[in-house]
Protein backbone atom coordinates (compact mmCIF):
# COMPACT_ATOMS: atom_id res chain seq x y z
CA UNK A 1 0.00 0.00 0.00
CA UNK A 2 1.03 3.43 -0.84
CA UNK A 3 2.79 5.34 2.13
CA UNK A 4 5.64 8.02 1.95
CA UNK A 5 8.13 10.19 3.52
CA UNK A 6 9.86 13.68 2.62
CA UNK A 7 12.72 15.12 3.98
CA UNK A 8 14.55 18.17 3.74
CA UNK A 9 14.38 21.79 5.26
CA UNK A 10 12.57 24.52 3.57
CA UNK A 11 15.93 26.41 2.55
CA UNK A 12 17.85 23.37 2.55
CA UNK A 13 19.79 21.91 -1.09
CA UNK A 14 16.78 20.18 -1.48
CA UNK A 15 13.18 17.94 -0.57
CA UNK A 16 12.72 14.63 -1.15
CA UNK A 17 9.75 12.58 -1.39
CA UNK A 18 10.13 8.88 -1.56
CA UNK A 19 6.50 6.84 -1.91
CA UNK A 20 6.21 3.20 -1.69
CA UNK A 21 3.72 0.71 -2.51
CA UNK A 22 2.84 1.93 -5.84
CA UNK A 23 1.58 -0.61 -8.58
CA UNK A 24 3.96 -1.14 -11.60
CA UNK A 25 2.97 0.77 -15.03
CA UNK A 26 1.46 3.78 -13.82
CA UNK A 27 2.64 6.58 -16.15
CA UNK A 28 4.45 9.42 -14.72
CA UNK A 29 7.17 11.88 -15.71
CA UNK A 30 8.91 14.80 -14.31
CA UNK A 31 6.44 17.44 -16.08
CA UNK A 32 3.47 16.01 -13.92
CA UNK A 33 5.35 16.67 -11.01
CA UNK A 34 6.11 20.30 -12.45
CA UNK A 35 2.23 21.00 -13.36
CA UNK A 36 0.98 20.02 -10.10
CA UNK A 37 3.93 22.29 -8.17
CA UNK A 38 2.67 24.83 -10.19
CA UNK A 39 -0.49 24.68 -9.12
CA UNK A 40 0.73 24.99 -5.67
CA UNK A 41 3.00 28.25 -5.56
CA UNK A 42 -0.16 30.15 -7.53
CA UNK A 43 -2.65 31.66 -5.70
CA UNK A 44 -3.14 35.92 -4.62
CA UNK A 45 -1.66 36.46 -1.44
CA UNK A 46 1.33 34.32 -1.78
CA UNK A 47 5.08 35.85 -0.98
CA UNK A 48 7.91 36.65 -2.67
CA UNK A 49 9.30 33.18 -2.81
CA UNK A 50 6.75 32.21 -4.93
CA UNK A 51 8.15 33.91 -7.26
CA UNK A 52 11.68 32.64 -6.99
CA UNK A 53 10.92 28.79 -6.35
CA UNK A 54 11.60 27.16 -9.60
CA UNK A 55 10.79 23.58 -8.31
CA UNK A 56 13.65 22.04 -9.82
CA UNK A 57 13.03 18.31 -9.94
CA UNK A 58 15.01 14.95 -10.66
CA UNK A 59 13.17 11.81 -10.23
CA UNK A 60 15.97 9.51 -8.66
CA UNK A 61 14.41 6.32 -8.89
CA UNK A 62 11.51 3.77 -9.51
CA UNK A 63 10.47 4.97 -13.09
CA UNK A 64 11.84 4.04 -16.16
CA UNK A 65 10.64 4.67 -20.05
CA UNK A 66 7.68 7.09 -18.42
CA UNK A 67 6.14 3.84 -15.77
CA UNK A 68 6.59 3.48 -12.64
CA UNK A 69 8.46 -0.10 -11.57
CA UNK A 70 6.56 -0.82 -8.88
CA UNK A 71 9.61 -0.10 -6.89
CA UNK A 72 9.58 3.19 -4.80
CA UNK A 73 9.83 6.55 -6.25
CA UNK A 74 11.94 8.88 -5.44
CA UNK A 75 12.27 12.80 -6.22
CA UNK A 76 14.12 15.29 -5.48
CA UNK A 77 13.26 18.76 -5.63
CA UNK A 78 16.45 21.13 -5.41
CA UNK A 79 16.35 24.75 -3.76
CA UNK A 80 16.90 27.14 -6.51
CA UNK A 81 17.78 29.85 -3.96
CA UNK A 82 20.37 27.40 -2.21
CA UNK A 83 23.40 29.72 -3.41
CA UNK A 84 22.07 32.25 -1.19
CA UNK A 85 21.45 29.47 1.85
CA UNK A 86 24.44 27.41 1.46
CA UNK A 87 26.24 29.05 4.91
CA UNK A 88 23.41 29.35 7.40
CA UNK A 89 21.66 25.84 6.38
CA UNK A 90 25.19 24.28 5.81
CA UNK A 91 25.63 20.35 6.83
CA UNK A 92 28.90 20.97 8.33
CA UNK A 93 30.17 24.45 10.26
CA UNK A 94 28.48 26.47 12.87
CA UNK A 95 25.94 29.12 10.38
CA UNK A 96 28.22 31.83 11.06
CA UNK A 97 26.60 32.00 14.57
CA UNK A 98 23.67 33.81 13.69
CA UNK A 99 20.41 32.43 15.57
CA UNK A 100 17.03 33.33 15.59
CA UNK A 101 16.50 33.64 19.02
CA UNK A 102 12.44 35.45 19.26
CA UNK A 103 9.88 32.25 18.32
CA UNK A 104 7.12 33.53 16.30
CA UNK A 105 3.70 33.20 17.70
CA UNK A 106 1.40 30.79 15.69
CA UNK A 107 4.30 28.45 14.58
CA UNK A 108 6.48 25.44 15.98
CA UNK A 109 8.96 27.81 17.11
CA UNK A 110 8.89 27.63 20.69
CA UNK A 111 7.46 24.54 21.00
CA UNK A 112 10.38 22.84 19.35
CA UNK A 113 12.89 25.29 20.54
CA UNK A 114 12.05 23.89 24.26
CA UNK A 115 11.23 20.33 22.72
CA UNK A 116 14.46 19.92 21.36
CA UNK A 117 16.75 22.29 23.81
CA UNK A 118 17.86 24.63 21.33
CA UNK A 119 17.74 28.79 21.48
CA UNK A 120 17.95 28.65 17.53
CA UNK A 121 14.44 28.60 16.16
CA UNK A 122 15.83 27.72 12.40
CA UNK A 123 16.31 24.42 13.69
CA UNK A 124 12.87 24.11 14.26
CA UNK A 125 11.15 26.11 11.39
CA UNK A 126 12.98 25.09 8.82
CA UNK A 127 11.45 21.61 8.78
CA UNK A 128 8.19 22.70 10.21
CA UNK A 129 7.51 24.96 7.07
CA UNK A 130 5.02 24.84 4.90
CA UNK A 131 7.66 23.90 2.83
CA UNK A 132 7.48 20.62 3.03
CA UNK A 133 4.08 20.30 1.80
CA UNK A 134 6.19 20.61 -2.19
CA UNK A 135 7.12 17.63 -1.28
CA UNK A 136 3.52 16.03 -0.35
CA UNK A 137 2.34 17.35 -3.86
CA UNK A 138 5.04 15.22 -5.37
CA UNK A 139 3.81 12.56 -3.82
CA UNK A 140 0.31 13.64 -4.06
CA UNK A 141 0.58 13.68 -8.23
CA UNK A 142 1.48 10.06 -8.23
CA UNK A 143 -1.98 9.21 -5.93
CA UNK A 144 -4.20 11.23 -8.35
CA UNK A 145 -3.04 9.33 -11.09
CA UNK A 146 -3.56 6.28 -9.68
CA UNK A 147 -7.03 7.49 -8.71
CA UNK A 148 -7.34 8.50 -12.68
CA UNK A 149 -6.92 5.37 -13.64
CA UNK A 150 -9.66 4.04 -11.73
CA UNK A 151 -12.15 6.73 -12.61
CA UNK A 152 -11.56 9.05 -9.14
CA UNK A 153 -11.01 12.66 -9.66
CA UNK A 154 -10.18 15.12 -6.98
CA UNK A 155 -10.49 18.48 -7.00
CA UNK A 156 -11.10 21.76 -4.74
CA UNK A 157 -11.94 25.26 -4.52
CA UNK A 158 -11.60 28.17 -2.13
CA UNK A 159 -15.06 29.70 -0.53
CA UNK A 160 -13.76 31.77 2.34
CA UNK A 161 -10.79 34.46 2.58
CA UNK A 162 -11.04 36.40 5.59
CA UNK A 163 -14.64 37.32 6.34
CA UNK A 164 -14.98 37.28 2.21
CA UNK A 165 -17.37 33.85 2.22
CA UNK A 166 -19.47 32.12 -1.15
CA UNK A 167 -22.09 29.22 -0.95
CA UNK A 168 -21.17 27.16 -3.58
CA UNK A 169 -21.93 23.52 -5.03
CA UNK A 170 -19.50 21.21 -4.51
CA UNK A 171 -16.23 21.84 -6.85
CA UNK A 172 -16.98 20.69 -10.37
CA UNK A 173 -15.49 22.74 -13.03
CA UNK A 174 -11.68 22.81 -12.97
CA UNK A 175 -11.22 25.50 -15.90
CA UNK A 176 -13.51 28.09 -13.75
CA UNK A 177 -11.20 26.87 -10.47
CA UNK A 178 -7.75 27.13 -12.31
CA UNK A 179 -9.13 30.83 -14.00
CA UNK A 180 -9.35 32.36 -10.33
CA UNK A 181 -6.47 33.64 -8.42
CA UNK A 182 -7.67 33.02 -5.21
CA UNK A 183 -9.26 29.38 -7.18
CA UNK A 184 -12.99 30.45 -6.29
CA UNK A 185 -14.90 29.62 -9.36
CA UNK A 186 -17.50 32.84 -8.84
CA UNK A 187 -15.80 36.11 -10.46
CA UNK A 188 -17.71 37.94 -7.31
CA UNK A 189 -16.59 36.39 -4.97
CA UNK A 190 -13.02 35.85 -6.24
CA UNK A 191 -12.67 39.19 -7.05
CA UNK A 192 -13.90 40.53 -3.13
CA UNK A 193 -11.26 38.01 -2.03
CA UNK A 194 -8.38 39.53 -4.01
CA UNK A 195 -9.48 42.93 -2.83
CA UNK A 196 -9.65 41.36 1.17
CA UNK A 197 -5.58 40.11 0.49
CA UNK A 198 -5.07 43.43 -0.85
CA UNK A 199 -6.39 45.05 2.32
CA UNK A 200 -4.96 42.82 4.59
CA UNK A 201 -1.44 43.43 2.69
CA UNK A 202 -1.65 47.45 3.34
CA UNK A 203 -2.56 46.95 6.78
CA UNK A 204 0.54 44.31 7.35
CA UNK A 205 -1.71 41.71 8.75
CA UNK A 206 -2.33 37.86 7.19
CA UNK A 207 -5.25 36.11 6.38
CA UNK A 208 -7.11 32.69 6.59
CA UNK A 209 -9.83 31.27 4.66
CA UNK A 210 -12.02 27.84 4.05
CA UNK A 211 -11.39 25.41 1.09
CA UNK A 212 -13.51 22.77 -0.06
CA UNK A 213 -12.06 19.41 -1.88
CA UNK A 214 -14.54 17.10 -3.74
CA UNK A 215 -13.75 13.29 -5.17
CA UNK A 216 -15.97 12.35 -7.67
CA UNK A 217 -16.15 8.76 -9.01
CA UNK A 218 -15.31 6.76 -5.83
CA UNK A 219 -17.63 3.73 -5.39
CA UNK A 220 -19.71 2.30 -2.34
CA UNK A 221 -17.76 0.79 0.20
CA UNK A 222 -13.67 2.45 0.37
CA UNK A 223 -12.64 2.76 3.82
CA UNK A 224 -14.28 0.32 6.47
CA UNK A 225 -16.88 0.66 9.68
CA UNK A 226 -14.63 -2.48 10.91
CA UNK A 227 -11.84 -0.44 13.33
CA UNK A 228 -11.24 2.72 14.42
CA UNK A 229 -8.40 3.27 12.00
CA UNK A 230 -9.79 2.15 8.79
CA UNK A 231 -12.90 4.60 9.14
CA UNK A 232 -12.21 6.80 6.01
CA UNK A 233 -13.86 9.93 7.77
CA UNK A 234 -10.98 9.45 9.90
CA UNK A 235 -8.63 9.01 7.84
CA UNK A 236 -9.19 12.00 5.55
CA UNK A 237 -9.68 14.23 9.02
CA UNK A 238 -6.38 13.43 10.23
CA UNK A 239 -4.50 13.76 6.83
CA UNK A 240 -5.85 17.22 5.94
CA UNK A 241 -5.55 18.15 9.57
CA UNK A 242 -1.92 17.42 9.08
CA UNK A 243 -1.41 20.36 6.85
CA UNK A 244 0.30 23.15 8.67
CA UNK A 245 -2.15 25.95 9.27
CA UNK A 246 -5.70 23.79 8.90
CA UNK A 247 -7.45 24.43 11.97
CA UNK A 248 -10.45 22.26 11.18
CA UNK A 249 -12.21 19.54 8.90
CA UNK A 250 -15.78 19.22 8.42
CA UNK A 251 -16.68 16.20 6.29
CA UNK A 252 -20.23 17.16 4.39
CA UNK A 253 -22.27 19.15 6.03
CA UNK A 254 -20.77 18.34 9.74
CA UNK A 255 -20.99 21.24 11.68
CA UNK A 256 -24.57 23.05 10.25
CA UNK A 257 -26.82 19.21 10.77
CA UNK A 258 -25.43 19.02 14.64
CA UNK A 259 -27.36 22.06 15.59
CA UNK A 260 -30.74 20.82 13.57
CA UNK A 261 -32.87 18.01 14.04
CA UNK A 262 -32.46 14.66 12.49
CA UNK A 263 -35.52 15.02 9.74
CA UNK A 264 -32.72 17.70 8.36
CA UNK A 265 -29.65 15.61 8.97
CA UNK A 266 -29.53 12.51 6.99
CA UNK A 267 -30.03 11.94 3.12
CA UNK A 268 -32.45 9.72 2.71
CA UNK A 269 -32.17 6.88 -0.16
CA UNK A 270 -33.87 6.36 -3.36
CA UNK A 271 -34.75 3.19 -5.12
CA UNK A 272 -31.67 2.96 -6.97
CA UNK A 273 -29.73 3.54 -3.87
CA UNK A 274 -28.51 7.19 -4.77
CA UNK A 275 -29.45 10.01 -2.62
CA UNK A 276 -31.68 13.06 -2.14
CA UNK A 277 -29.33 14.88 -0.59
CA UNK A 278 -25.41 14.98 0.81
CA UNK A 279 -25.09 16.06 4.18
CA UNK A 280 -23.29 13.20 5.18
CA UNK A 281 -20.33 13.79 2.56
CA UNK A 282 -20.65 11.01 0.40
CA UNK A 283 -19.23 8.90 3.80
CA UNK A 284 -21.55 6.97 6.31
CA UNK A 285 -20.21 4.28 9.25
CA UNK A 286 -16.56 4.94 7.88
CA UNK A 287 -17.54 3.92 4.24
CA UNK A 288 -18.35 5.98 1.24
CA UNK A 289 -21.88 5.90 0.13
CA UNK A 290 -21.43 6.49 -3.72
CA UNK A 291 -21.76 10.27 -3.27
CA UNK A 292 -19.68 12.97 -3.73
CA UNK A 293 -17.23 12.83 -0.95
CA UNK A 294 -16.76 16.43 0.27
CA UNK A 295 -14.30 17.67 2.78
CA UNK A 296 -13.91 21.18 4.08
CA UNK A 297 -10.75 22.86 5.77
CA UNK A 298 -10.46 25.82 7.51
CA UNK A 299 -6.96 27.50 7.63
CA UNK A 300 -5.84 30.01 10.19
CA UNK A 301 -4.44 33.47 9.20
CA UNK A 302 -1.03 33.01 8.38
CA UNK A 303 1.43 33.19 11.22
CA UNK A 304 4.35 35.41 10.18
CA UNK A 305 3.49 39.25 9.99
CA UNK A 306 4.88 41.99 8.65
CA UNK A 307 3.60 43.59 11.87
CA UNK A 308 5.52 41.23 14.14
CA UNK A 309 3.48 39.84 17.19
CA UNK A 310 4.72 40.19 20.81
CA UNK A 311 7.10 37.59 22.04
CA UNK A 312 10.17 36.68 24.14
CA UNK A 313 13.81 36.18 23.32
CA UNK A 314 14.66 33.03 24.46
CA UNK A 315 18.35 33.99 25.00
CA UNK A 316 17.72 36.85 27.48
CA UNK A 317 14.22 36.39 28.55
CA UNK A 318 13.04 39.74 27.58
CA UNK A 319 10.38 40.97 25.63
CA UNK A 320 11.00 41.04 22.20
CA UNK A 321 9.32 41.16 18.82
CA UNK A 322 8.93 38.01 16.81
CA UNK A 323 11.32 37.66 14.20
CA UNK A 324 10.14 38.47 10.52
CA UNK A 325 10.90 35.62 7.79
CA UNK A 326 9.55 36.31 4.31
CA UNK A 327 5.78 35.45 4.34
CA UNK A 328 2.67 34.72 2.55
CA UNK A 329 -0.29 37.40 3.47
CA UNK A 330 -2.58 34.22 2.74
CA UNK A 331 -1.85 30.89 1.59
CA UNK A 332 -5.70 29.54 0.88
CA UNK A 333 -5.38 28.66 -2.90
CA UNK A 334 -2.34 26.59 -2.24
CA UNK A 335 -3.59 24.76 0.86
CA UNK A 336 -6.52 23.90 -1.44
CA UNK A 337 -4.19 22.51 -3.71
CA UNK A 338 -2.28 20.61 -1.12
CA UNK A 339 -5.69 19.11 0.80
CA UNK A 340 -6.61 17.93 -2.63
CA UNK A 341 -3.13 15.82 -2.17
CA UNK A 342 -3.89 14.77 1.00
CA UNK A 343 -7.09 13.85 0.30
CA UNK A 344 -6.18 11.66 -2.61
CA UNK A 345 -3.08 10.11 -0.83
CA UNK A 346 -5.92 8.75 1.80
CA UNK A 347 -8.19 7.33 -1.25
CA UNK A 348 -5.30 5.91 -3.09
CA UNK A 349 -3.93 3.92 -0.42
CA UNK A 350 -7.60 2.97 0.60
CA UNK A 351 -8.70 1.83 -2.85
CA UNK A 352 -5.24 -0.19 -3.19
CA UNK A 353 -6.03 -1.93 0.48
CA UNK A 354 -9.31 -2.87 -1.52
CA UNK A 355 -8.36 -4.31 -4.53
CA UNK A 356 -4.51 -4.87 -4.70
CA UNK A 357 -2.98 -4.98 -7.42
CA UNK A 358 0.69 -5.56 -8.12
CA UNK A 359 0.31 -3.82 -11.46
CA UNK A 360 -1.72 -0.90 -12.87
CA UNK A 361 -4.05 -3.10 -15.21
CA UNK A 362 -4.56 -5.57 -11.90
CA UNK A 363 -5.47 -3.11 -10.26
CA UNK A 364 -8.58 -1.17 -12.98
CA UNK A 365 -9.45 -4.85 -13.76
CA UNK A 366 -10.44 -5.69 -10.06
CA UNK A 367 -12.22 -2.31 -9.93
CA UNK A 368 -13.69 -2.77 -13.08
CA UNK A 369 -15.03 -6.22 -11.58
CA UNK A 370 -17.02 -4.86 -8.45
CA UNK A 371 -18.21 -1.76 -10.23
CA UNK A 372 -19.61 -4.54 -12.12
CA UNK A 373 -20.89 -6.00 -9.60
CA UNK A 374 -22.33 -3.05 -7.72
CA UNK A 375 -24.28 -1.39 -10.65
CA UNK A 376 -21.82 1.75 -10.40
C1 LIG B 1 0.80 26.24 1.34
C2 LIG B 1 1.06 26.90 2.65
C3 LIG B 1 1.87 28.04 2.70
C4 LIG B 1 2.14 28.68 3.91
N1 LIG B 1 2.92 29.80 3.91
C5 LIG B 1 3.21 30.40 5.09
C6 LIG B 1 4.05 31.56 5.13
O1 LIG B 1 4.51 32.05 4.09
N2 LIG B 1 4.30 32.13 6.33
C7 LIG B 1 3.77 31.63 7.50
O2 LIG B 1 4.03 32.19 8.55
N3 LIG B 1 2.97 30.55 7.49
C8 LIG B 1 2.68 29.91 6.32
N4 LIG B 1 1.87 28.82 6.30
C9 LIG B 1 1.22 28.39 7.54
C10 LIG B 1 2.17 27.89 8.54
O3 LIG B 1 2.93 26.88 8.00
C11 LIG B 1 1.40 27.48 9.78
O4 LIG B 1 0.73 28.57 10.28
C12 LIG B 1 2.34 26.94 10.83
O5 LIG B 1 2.94 25.75 10.37
C13 LIG B 1 1.69 26.61 12.12
O6 LIG B 1 0.49 25.96 11.91
P1 LIG B 1 0.06 24.70 12.75
O7 LIG B 1 -0.09 25.17 14.16
O8 LIG B 1 -1.21 24.25 12.14
O9 LIG B 1 1.19 23.73 12.56
C14 LIG B 1 1.59 28.16 5.11
C15 LIG B 1 0.79 27.01 5.07
C16 LIG B 1 0.52 26.39 3.85
C17 LIG B 1 -0.33 25.15 3.84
Amino acid sequence: MIRFLTAGESHGPGLVTIVEGLPKGLQIGTDDFAAELARRRRGYGRGGRMKIEQDELEILGGVRHGRTLGSPVAVVIRNTEWENWSQIMSVEGDGAGKKVTRPRPGHADMAGMIKYDTDDARDILERASARETAARTVAGTLARRLLGEVGIDVLSQVVAIGDVRVELPPPADRDAIEASEVRCPDPDASARMMAAIDAATEAKDTLGGLVEVAAHGVPVGIGSHVHHDRRLDGLLAGAVMSIPGIKGVEIGSGFEVATGPGSMGHDEIRTDRTRMTNRAGGIEGGMSNGEVILVRAAMKPISTLMQPLQTVDMTTGEPAQAVRERSDVCAVPAAGVVAEQMVALVLAREVQRKFGGDTIEDLVEAVSRYRARIGS
